[in-house]
């Protein structure tokens, strides 16, 4: 009686071996997807920390985002800072035009009390600031933010990069994108060894693939808003010789959709929604 129990708890373990164990292991297992997706993280990984501030520039490191995306503007004395709008109202202590600012009264403000108190006193970073400190250890992607704005802030950037051998081919992860695609064009010319890329909004939604020719002929990215992707735009895009990073993802199904489609890069608040792809580091 004794061995029959026994021999019916082996024929159970054996079963459970069998058929059990495989099928959770293929639970487990990760898709046959293998291609690999730039993660950017959207003025630093702006959704844990306020955006723009090496605070959250830091956190994009420390989650090993691929890029930061920073955008630059300019000061009443010519210096190049990081900030989104272009008023302070939104995203510090402070009101007025960015351009009304100097530097020193522009650091004046908290940029971070805003989004948590946690963040009292952050600072408005210089664009030197930021590259000196991540050059080398995450790619860059800049963006020229209303450059129409700030005469001259092309070759500010410019000289910036180029003072540190970074205007060379295949240094360092650079690439240099804004929605004003003269503006880009610009750039292009003064630092035609960086990739540079056009930032396209919904009104670039019914895109042609002429449009996309021309955009080709200084532009090494297409990068637009996520509600216009889809598979077909993205092959169109690859066809005309651009990649594709699209913005903003700040839900991971956006992410999973832009996955979807084949895009080369997502720009996001939340980086660990793009590390959680199949393939991923
Ligand atoms: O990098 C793309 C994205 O930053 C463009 O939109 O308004 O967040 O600068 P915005
Ligand atoms: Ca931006």
């Amino acid at each position: 009686m004794i061995r029959r129990i026994f021999s019916i708890i082996f024929m159970f373990v054996v079963f459970m071996c069998l058929f059990t164990v495989p099928a959770f292991a293929a639970i487990g297992e990760t898709p046959a997807k293998q291609q690999q997706v730039v993660n950017v993280a959207h003025r630093g990984a702006s959704g844990h920390a306020p955006e723009n501030t090496m605070a959250a520039f830091e956190k994009a490191f420390e989650m090993k985002s691929d890029y930061i995306e920073i955008d630059v503007q300019m000061t009443k004395d010519g210096e190049l800072i990081a900030i989104h709008d272009t008023t302070v109202d939104r995203t510090t202590n402070g009101m007025g035009f960015v351009g009304d600012f100097t530097l020193e009264e522009i650091q004046q403000l908290d940029a971070g009390s805003w989004f948590d108190e946690e963040f009292a006193g952050e600072q408005i970073p210089t664009f030197e600031e930021i590259v000196d400190k991540y050059r080398g250890k995450v790619g860059l992607l800049i963006e020229l933010k209303s450059p129409e704005l700030y005469p001259g802030v092309e070759e500010k950037v410019a000289d910036v990069l180029t003072e540190r051998n970074m205007h060379r081919p295949n240094n360092n992860k650079v690439i240099i994108q804004s929605f004003n695609h003269e503006s880009v064009q610009r750039s292009k010319e003064l630092l035609p060894n960086i990739p540079h890329g056009v930032l396209a909004g919904m009104n670039w939604a019914e895109v042609t693939d002429e449009q996309l020719q021309e955009f080709a002929a200084y532009a090494d990215y297409f990068n637009p808003n996520r509600n216009f992707v889809d598979e077909e735009l993205v092959e169109r895009v690859h066809r005309s010789g651009m990649e594709i990073y699209a913005y903003t993802v700040r839900e991971q199904k956006h992410a999973d959709e832009l996955f979807e489609a084949g895009v080369d890069g997502i720009i996001t608040d939340f980086p660990e929604y793009v590390y959680d792809f199949p393939g991923q580091n």
